[in-house]
């Protein structure tokens, strides 16, 4: 009796406990429109074929468990995963075989945090492992950055396109009054040009009625 008894917790232990779901990282931490990757990793067993492997990982929150990763007899169930986490996750097949999950997740948004929970379900055992997840806001950065980095360039930047704006406003002003300058000048020259050859036939009047008077004389 005792016997049988040793001998059923020894088998029993053999076949539960054996199997095991670990987890690489218990807590990760990660920023918003970030990626992270999620990783566990399982008791492997030669005689076993990948067709008798099921994972079933969740996120637990009050409200409820979005699927994040669904397999059945060794073939993905897209269907199960939540909109959650929709086009979201990657996984590599050929880790799978070694006994590692690893599960990508791009585009982290606040709501992704919280605790993940896999299940792997084999032939020769089953088991579970959680680790949990914090994303943080991505404007918990950006916040402390832009009083200290726009403070010395907000009384030093500002003006410069203030002053940038003001050098433009002097030279079109400078260019017109250039300009405008040019334009009398060349007026007025053109004026004296006008004028000259109008002061030089008198003089030659002048003088051919100099000549006149001369011949008059
Ligand atoms: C799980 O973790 C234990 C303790 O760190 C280690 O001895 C064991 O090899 C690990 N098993 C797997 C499948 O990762
Ligand atoms: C999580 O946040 C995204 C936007 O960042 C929103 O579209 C989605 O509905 C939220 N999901 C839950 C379960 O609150
Ligand atoms: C998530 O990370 C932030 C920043 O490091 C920390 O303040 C917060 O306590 C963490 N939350 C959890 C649930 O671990
Ligand atoms: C801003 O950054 C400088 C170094 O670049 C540092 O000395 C200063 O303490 C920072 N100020 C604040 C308010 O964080
Ligand atoms: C520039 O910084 C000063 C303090 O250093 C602040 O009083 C002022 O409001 C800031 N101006 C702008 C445009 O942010």
């Amino acid at each position: 009796m005792i016997c049988s008894i040793l001998l059923l917790i020894i088998l029993t232990s053999c076949v539960s406990g054996t199997f095991v779901v670990n987890v690489t990282q218990t807590s990760y931490q990660a920023e918003e429109n970030h990626h992270i990757t999620l990783e566990w990793t399982f008791t492997t067993n030669p005689h076993s074929s990948s067709n008798s492997l099921n994972i079933f990982c969740e996120l637990l929150t009050d409200l409820k468990n979005p699927v994040l990763f669904h397999l059945h007899e060794g073939v993905e169930v897209p269907e199960s995963q939540d909109e959650q986490f929709a086009g979201r996750v990657q996984w590599d097949k050929d880790l799978l075989r070694e006994g590692r999950l690893r599960l990508h997740l791009s585009r982290l948004r606040t709501n992704d945090s919280g605790l993940y929970l896999c299940d792997v379900l084999t032939s020769y055992g089953s088991n579970s492992g959680r680790c949990w997840l914090n994303v943080t806001a991505a404007r918990d950065r950006p916040e402390p950055e832009t009083p200290n980095t726009t403070s010395p360039p907000n009384t030093t930047s500002p003006p410069q396109p203030e002053s940038r704006g003001w050098i433009g406003l002097y030279c079109v002003v400078g260019l017109t009054t250039a300009a405008v300058l040019l334009i009398g000048c060349f007026c007025l020259f053109r004026n004296v040009l006008q004028r000259e050859p109008d002061s030089h036939p008198p003089n030659i009047s002048y003088r051919s009625a100099d000549d006149g008077l001369e011949f008059n004389h």
